[in-house]
């Protein structure tokens, strides 16, 4: 699975995206501390253990580099930032039964907005995944030879690849 590479001066404006989301009662919010353990459980629900340990990884950093959406309590989404490596965007996902609203954009473009006001001003998306989709949400583009890259120590990956014995 390879990377993208994003430049985050030239991200798209979420404002109208939020707002209409808000329609719905969704809303985009930074996770704080105080919900880290309704919110790593969902994270295992929503795209496994895996994704769980490494959004672990955002609740050491204050603030947290972390966005969920919610609808009251309930969380739809997420997407996290600077979890396995500095400037690395991932991983994200929404619930099945809630994608094509524009969540997974709205997270996406707030995650990313987050490392460009932490200074980044191109970052990475690791390991995709629905390329497409990145494309068109904010211009990302494919790194060449990037595959396997930060995930190449991954036990998980290599888990996949290999017979249990
Ligand atoms: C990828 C994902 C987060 C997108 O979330 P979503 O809320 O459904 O996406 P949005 O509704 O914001 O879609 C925004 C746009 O991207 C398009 N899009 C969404 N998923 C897409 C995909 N997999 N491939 C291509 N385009 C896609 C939508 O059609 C929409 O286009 P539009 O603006 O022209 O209407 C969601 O499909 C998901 O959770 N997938 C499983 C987990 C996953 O693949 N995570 C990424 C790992 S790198």
């Amino acid at each position: 699975m390879p990377d993208m590479l994003v430049n985050l001066l030239k991200l798209p404006k979420e404002g109208a995206l939020l707002d209409t989301l808000r329609t719905d009662g969704i809303e985009i919010r930074r996770a704080v501390s105080p919900d880290r353990h309704r919110i790593l459980p969902r994270i295992a629900e929503l795209m496994g253990p895996s994704a769980a340990s490494e959004c672990e990884a955002c609740f050491a950093r204050v603030p947290v580099s972390l966005f969920i959406a919610t609808q009251g309590a309930q969380i739809l989404g997420f997407a996290a930032y600077n979890a396995t490596a500095p400037d690395f965007f991932g991983p994200t996902s929404v619930a099945q039964a809630c994608r094509g609203k524009g969540i997974g954009k709205a997270l996406l473009i707030r995650a990313l907005r987050a490392l460009r006001e932490e200074g980044y001003v191109y970052a990475v998306i690791g390991g995709v995944g629905p390329a497409a989709f990145y494309a068109a949400a904010v211009g990302a583009t494919l790194i060449a030879d990037s595959d396997p890259g930060i995930y190449e120590d991954f036990l998980g990956r290599l888990e996949s690849i290999s017979p249990q014995t």
